[in-house]
């Protein structure tokens, strides 16, 4: 990498300088040195690719063939990358985290060292974050497995996607292992990923959420299993290897899930769909299942805390095939042991679909639930849940409860075929609805998921869907709350409701009104009932709900806060005048006075409480407290003895309301009332059960 140039420069930077100092010859010649390294020859040799995106961050890498440090600038708008990350530390292998990023977001990137950008400004270089975890979103999922082979069919599989519908849609890319061929080695990411004409195009822009194959663990046992022997019971933290060092995944639930620890396996959300990338090779031949009964706590642990609408878990070695693996051959421990200790866990958190691949072949279930044995052991009177093809646009579709806690089937999925074929599988495994294999047997599973409805489909490299399957959950929820309502009052009425698709329908009793909210009034006192309907699962949900009068309502006062009952709709007044803003059942008085609740449209009152505050005091009744100067116009100052310090404090005024609120952070804190309305204030002091009173001219 020394050009010639670039030595030249060195000792010219050597000669410029004196020999009266020769710390400061080293230290001008090495930054000459470096600076011209830079300039005339660092190359990106890997990547940039991105990982473990969140709603408000993401991770890029990169590889150079000569050491610096790191930089990103990034952006909203490809013209504009305005924003600035970097790392100072030399290095070959760049990893730089972008924080503060707006979610569902495209943003634009380069990258390079300090001194110069190694990327050009293209559309190319973009990420768009994850939604905000929880919300439901449409969501695109692809799916490849056993693909690192550096073949066509690797990069027809992946053509094929691209020219699918919208490649752009892609949310999540999840990698089945078996990624690289054939031991996982640093050389083979480099020549069948990173580099390989045809298929590297998509790093810069499409994130990859991956798990290992056995082929991944080949160079993971050679580095640190015991003389290399696969399957050896070794320490999560001694599983290293390129696999390792290419990938950076959450291990401490940053993309949400539970902390795992290890980059082994992980979990992460997208919007309402929750996923577990899991490791099947942490089986050991010593048969300890020390591997797999750590990484079944970190499931349940993960699966316990999870309330998304679909759940997602994929690993290499699958439970049930019948291609290039066969899951009855006595030899298939690894998948016995996902099968007969890994899957039951994920059934019992009633887990909707496990991906696997190792299989070269594509292989995809009907909806079953418990079965654990060898094929011969499969009971369709008992195991399965739904025997038709799951085709939604043929009427069929697998339907599931919204209830984590009450299994009612699984679709399990084999995609070992993504640059990997299989020249005469039997594909007789008794489960499967649809099977693809053969010498020209080559495609992809992608997933649409959006609310209560989930697609599967497996696409042909060719370009065909061959497959498709809907999972729908009739997971709608409603609530209609009971009202009170007093003479002269309307109240609007809405339902609260979660789950269901965007096709829902609404009836209410009341005059058979269908509307997504009603008007209630005196005149419906009474039981009445909402109606809402699903036309997608065809889930209906009746709720019913009281229109009561609400002619006693109540004030109670709990230690420092008064509490009202007895009606839906609030106003709290202080002496016979409306506090304004102040409309929730309950209220804190900071003033003495008489208290009482009326509702907010009607005419309905409540009784009075006189309550006495006990708050009419000067700032030289609080000890250790001054404030000055009192009045003030513009700028007032509080003065406090240290027990005070790092308390909160609220300002309020004379209707209750808190018009500023702030830390004392130091003995003495000064700040702005300019922006307050002339009048008298009161300052409230975090456990303190006193306030100070100060006049705004
Ligand atoms: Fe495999």
């Amino acid at each position: 990498m020394l050009t010639f140039n670039v030595f030249i420069n060195f000792i010219f930077g050597i000669f410029l300088c004196t020999m009266e100092n020769l710390s400061k010859i080293y230290f001008v010649a090495l930054a000459i040195f470096i600076t011209n390294l830079f300039a005339h020859s660092q190359t990106i040799i890997r990547g940039p690719y991105l990982q473990s995106p969140t709603e408000n961050t993401i991770v890029i890498k990169w590889r150079t063939d000569v050491a610096s440090n790191s930089k990103v600038i990034f952006g909203t708008s490809l013209s504009n990358l305005n924003l600035t990350a970097s790392d100072n530390s030399i290095n070959t292998e760049h990893t730089v985290t972008l924080t503060n990023l707006l979610p569902a977001t495209t943003y634009y990137y380069q990258v390079g060292n300090s001194t110069s950008l190694l990327t050009t400004s293209s559309e190319s270089y973009r990420f768009k974050t994850n939604p905000i975890p929880g919300v439901a979103v449409p969501t695109r999922v692809w799916a490849i497995g056993d693909f690192g082979k550096g073949n066509t069919e690797q990069i027809a599989v992946k053509n094929s996607y691209m020219n699918y519908d919208d490649s752009s849609k892609t949310g999540v890319w999840i990698w089945l292992g078996d990624n690289v061929y054939n031991d996982g080695t640093d050389q083979e990411y480099q020549q069948k990923l990173f580099q390989l004409n045809g298929f590297s195009d998509v790093f810069t822009w499409m994130p990859f959420w991956p798990s290992p194959g056995n082929h991944d663990y080949n160079t993971v046992w050679e580095e640190s299993a015991f003389f290399g022997i696969p399957y050896s019971n070794i320490d999560f933290e001694d599983h290293k290897g390129p696999y390792f060092d290419m990938v950076h995944v959450p291990t401490q639930a940053e993309a949400g899930g539970y902390p795992s620890q290890y980059e082994l396996f992980y979990s992460f959300d997208y919007g309402d769909v929750h996923f577990l990338s899991l490791n099947s090779e942490v089986y050991d031949f010593t048969q300890t299942f020390s591997g797999i009964n750590q990484m079944k706590q970190w499931i349940e642990q993960d699966l316990m805390q999870n309330t998304r609408t679909f759940t997602i878990a994929y690993f290499h070695q699958p439970p049930y095939s019948k291609g290039s693996h066969d899951s009855d051959d006595p030899q298939e421990l690894v998948m016995k042991a996902m099968r007969d200790r890994v899957v039951p866990l994920l059934e019992d958190y009633d887990i909707d679909l496990v991906i696997g691949g190792h299989s070269h072949v594509f292989e995809r279930s009907k909806l079953i639930h418990g079965h654990y044995g060898n094929s011969f052991s499969f009971d369709p009177t008992t195991m399965m849940k739904d025997s038709t093809n799951g085709n939604y646009s043929q009427g069929n579709a697998y339907r599931k409860d919204g209830l984590n806690s009450t299994p009612d089937g699984t679709v399990y999925v084999v995609c070992g075929n993504s640059g990997s074929r299989e020249d005469a599988p039997s594909l007789n495994y008794p489960i499967m609805e649809f099977v693809d294999g053969g010498d020209q047997a080559c495609g992809s599973f992608i997933m649409d998921i959006y609310k209560n409805r989930l697609d599967g489909k497996y696409l042909h490299m060719n370009g065909t869907i061959m497959d498709e399957f809907t999972i729908l959950k009739s997971n709608l929820e409603v609530q209609v709350p009971d009202v009170y309502i007093c003479e002269g009052e309307d109240v609007t009425l809405s339902p609260i409701m979660s789950g269901g698709s965007d096709n829902v329908h609404f009836q209410w009793s009341i005059n058979n009104q269908i509307s997504t909210s009603i008007l209630v009034g005196t005149q419906n006192y009474g039981t009445h009932s909402l109606t809402v309907s699903d036309s997608l699962t065809g889930q209906i949900v009746t709720q019913s709900f009281t229109v009561a009068q609400g002619n006693s309502m109540q004030v109670q006062q709990v230690n420092d806060t008064l509490f009202a009952s007895g009606a839906s709709n609030y106003q709290w007044y202080l002496d016979g005048n409306l506090i304004v803003g102040a409309n929730q059942s309950f209220f804190v008085p900071t003033l003495s006075g008489m208290y009482g609740v009326s509702t907010y449209f009607g005419t309905c009152q409540s009784n009075e409480l006189s309550v006495n505050v006990d708050l009419n005091v000067t700032e030289n009744a609080v000890k250790g407290i001054t404030i000055y100067p009192n009045p003030t116009t513009d700028e007032l100052n509080i003065l406090v003895t240290d027990n005070y310090l790092g308390k909160n404090y609220q300002i309020f005024n004379t209707n209750g309301a808190v018009v500023k609120t702030g830390k004392i952070e130091s003995i003495k804190t000064q700040f702005s009332v300019a922006g307050l309305a002339k009048g008298s204030y009161s300052i409230k002091i975090a456990d303190l059960d006193q306030v100070i009173k100060f006049v705004k001219k």
